[in-house]
């Protein structure tokens, strides 16, 4: 039986973070309800192909998924359990917000089966996470950490983010200390993540206008040297360029990303790649809440952007995401998919970025040099 993971998006946020372009909503939670509604009736609709897959990867993003009552995130992994074999899944993993975790949300969690928790931490400095325009103080975390190691849940990750606003160079290394010292308290896993300014955004208006200002490159190229060293110096070692882990703690769910392996999203604005297809559902809250009253309606209704790969574009996807990982492009793997050498597709590329010392390669696998770990837009161009 071929194996699928499920994404599920939960749109809802006490509010807007000041960098953030995720579809979330503040303020709308009179429509909560009525959303996990919908969203339980998208899943069942999809009873017949889930029926066809062994889920073994559950990955509730958001928004913030803590931020609702935890009745729901039951309400949806009972649903899930209603369509699939529950027994198959590996991982489930939820995403919190450290002022939203509280020990009667996380025994619900537990009980309806997650096994491995989200904590956006983002900074250790209270005057950075609020010129970002983050609710919680680093106070709530290190609470939401003890109340997440008390209810027994032993998989946790903690999303970090650099450059930001007030983030000198010192305090990104005591933020970085700080957090393998979090390995006794079951931090598995970090996600590093770049900053992204997006245009339309509070953060943006903010540099633009001179209120706050980000360390220049340099300095950006110093805290990104010193995150990748000591966190691998203390065993986290980076297996994709955002994403470090104790050995054997790698994220499953995001892992099926880099392999180009099945997945469906369910809810708003949640993306699917599905027997060589990617698409992704409507953004529009209200419209997917009328279009899902029901279990008639299909899944095409609420589908936005649907684009089936060719063969190319689906070697070139795969090329570009397995890069991603540390371990690089599988030559065996790549030639067992597609039955073609991936240097006989790519050739020109491939010795290109070679000859720019951006990708290397051994017998097995092509991967990205240290330089082309920094500068991985420019090779992601080469396969577009
Ligand atoms: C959906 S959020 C995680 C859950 C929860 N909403 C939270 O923020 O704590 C996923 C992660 O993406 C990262 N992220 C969001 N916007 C970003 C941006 N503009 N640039 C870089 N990372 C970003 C943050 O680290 C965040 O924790
Ligand atoms: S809490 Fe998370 S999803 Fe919500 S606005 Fe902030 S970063 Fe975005």
């Amino acid at each position: 039986m071929k194996e699928i993971g499920i994404y599920i998006h939960i749109p809802f946020c006490l509010s807007k973070c000041f960098y953030c372009d995720f579809v979330s909503y503040s303020g709308r939670e009179d429509m909560i309800e009525k959303y996990v509604y919908a969203l339980c009736n998208e899943i069942i609709q999809n009873a017949e192909v889930l029926g066809e897959y062994k889920v073994t990867t559950v990955y509730i993003g958001g928004g913030t998924p803590s931020f609702i009552d935890a009745k729901y995130i039951a309400q949806i992994l009972n649903t899930i359990y209603m369509v699939t074999d529950k027994s198959c899944i590996e991982e489930i993993t939820i995403e919190c917000n450290p002022n939203s975790i509280t020990k009667e949300k996380m025994d619900v969690y537990k009980e309806a089966g997650i096994n491995r928790v989200s904590i956006g931490l983002q900074s250790i400095y209270n005057d950075v996470l609020k010129v970002i325009g983050r609710v919680h103080k680093f106070e709530d975390f290190e609470n939401a950490l003890r109340i997440v190691n008390d209810s027994g849940i032993e998989n946790i990750t903690i999303d970090l983010m650099y450059p930001l606003p007030n983030l000198t160079l010192e305090r990104l290394k005591n933020t970085v200390d700080y957090i393998v010292t979090l390995k006794d308290k079951n931090v598995k896993h970090v996600s590093i993540y770049n900053l992204e300014v997006h245009e339309n955004t509070k953060l943006a208006f903010l540099l633009q206008e001179g209120y706050v200002s980000l360390v220049d490159e340099d300095e950006e190229y110093e805290m990104y040297n010193y995150i990748k060293d000591t966190l691998e110096l203390n065993g986290f070692h980076r297996y994709e360029i955002s994403n470090y882990s104790l050995e054997g703690y790698e994220a499953k769910h995001n892992t099926r990303y880099w392999n180009q392996e099945e997945y469906l999203g369910f809810g708003i604005n949640a993306s699917s790649f599905f027997r060589g297809a990617r698409f992704t559902n409507i953004k529009d809250l209200d419209f997917y809440i009328e279009s899902l009253t029901s279990l008639d309606r299909i899944k095409d209704v609420i589908v936005d952007e649907y684009e089936e790969l060719d063969l190319l574009s689906l070697m070139k996807e795969y090329v570009i995401l397995s890069l991603r990982k540390i371990s690089g492009l599988d030559k065996a793997k790549f030639k067992y998919k597609f039955k073609k050498d991936a240097k006989d597709i790519f050739l020109e590329e491939i010795n290109e970025l070679k000859q720019d010392k951006l990708i290397d390669e051994n017998d097995t696998n092509i991967f990205l040099t240290e330089r082309g770990l920094e500068v991985a837009n420019i090779v992601w161009e080469k396969f577009v």
